[in-house]
Formats: C-alpha cells, sequence, structure tokens
C-alpha cells in the first residue's frame, strides 16, 4: 500500500510493505522510473530490507535474473550489473567515513551516466548529488517494512 503526498514541490511517498516480495515489487516500480545518471541513497538499519528493495530496483532496471545475480557488495567496492542502464551497487556498511579511493571511485560512478545504488548512504552523505532519490527503510514488524522515498 502507498502513500504519495506533496510538500514544497518535494513529493514523499510513503509505501509499507508485508513480505518480500512486496518490496522487490515496489523496488521493481522505482526502478522502472529511473533514468541514467540518477543515484538512490538507501538508508536504513540492519535487515531493514535495503538489498532486497535494491534487487528489485536492479530488475525494474532491466538486469537479468536480479534476485539472484544482485547481491550486497560489502567487503568489494562495487558490483556492476547491466540493465536497460549500467547500474553500480555500493554499500558503505563497513566505512565510517567514505574517503579516499572509496570517494574516488563512488564519484566516477556517480559520473558515469549508469544509475547508482548506495547502500547505507549516509556514511558519504557529503558525495551524493544535490539531486538524488533518498530512500528509507525502517522494520514495521517481523515482515513488514516501511519504505520512504524523497
Ligand atoms: N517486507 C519485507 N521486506 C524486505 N525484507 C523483509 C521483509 N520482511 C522480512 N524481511 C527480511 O528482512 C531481511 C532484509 O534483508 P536485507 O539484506 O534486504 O536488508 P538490508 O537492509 O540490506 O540489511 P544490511 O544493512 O545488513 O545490508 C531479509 O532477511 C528478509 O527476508
Ligand atoms: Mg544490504
Amino acid at each position: 500500500m502507498g502513500l504519495i503526498l506533496c510538500w514544497k514541490e518535494k513529493v514523499l511517498s510513503i509505501f509499507k510493505t508485508i513480505s518480500l516480495a512486496q518490496t522487490r515489487k515496489i523496488g521493481q516500480a522505482i526502478g522502472q522510473q529511473l533514468k541514467a545518471g540518477d543515484v538512490v541513497a538507501l538508508t536504513g538499519e540492519l535487515g531493514a530490507g535495503k538489498t532486497t528493495l535494491v534487487k528489485g530496483i536492479a530488475h525494474g532496471l532491466g538486469v537479468k535474473k536480479a534476485d539472484e545475480t544482485v547481491s550486497s557488495p560489502t567487503f568489494t567496492l562495487i558490483h556492476e550489473y547491466a540493465g536497460r542502464e549500467k547500474v553500480y551497487h555500493l554499500d558503505w556498511y563497513r566505512l565510517a567515513r567514505v574517503e579516499g579511493e572509496d570517494a574516488f571511485l563512488a564519484e566516477e560512478c556517480m559520473r558515469s551516466g549508469g544509475v547508482c545504488l548506495i547502500e547505507w548512504a549516509e556514511r558519504g552523505r557529503n558525495l551524493l548529488p544535490a539531486k538524488h532519490l533518498k530512500i528509507t527503510m525502517k522494520h514495521a514488524g517481523p515482515s513488514s517494512r516501511q519504505i520512504e522515498v524523497k
């Protein structure tokens, strides 16, 4: 179920999902709307469903078998997938701050004209372009989650 609000020209959408499958569907719908150069910053505690949503977004961007091929690049710097656009998947969980080579590579991705999907994006807030899609996920029960899109 979703709710869309507009405030000061910003659109705020809030979704409540009650299953993994629903989260993927919402991701897919978001992915279908994304364009070359877009940056999606995902925030939310451990297990909030960021990677699950990213699988759906990648699917919506045309990445084949996204459910199987997309996994969090927690211990590598970046995963790259081929969809309708190039898709870069970053995860800054292991970084206290994003700097040095990590920052350099992230900026390269954001400039490349592909779509960047970044988990734990708040760790590198200063690197994000002024215009980005901010997605905040929260636990709302054992199998439900709230997804806020700004
Ligand atoms: N409605 C739901 N949407 C998404 N995940 C759900 C939902 N209900 C239960 N889950 C469970 O929550 C977990 C979400 O894991 P996921 O890896 O997507 O989270 P994450 O936010 O990426 O975590 P991390 O910060 O560790 O990377 C999975 O184990 C999944 O089965
Ligand atoms: Mg994750």
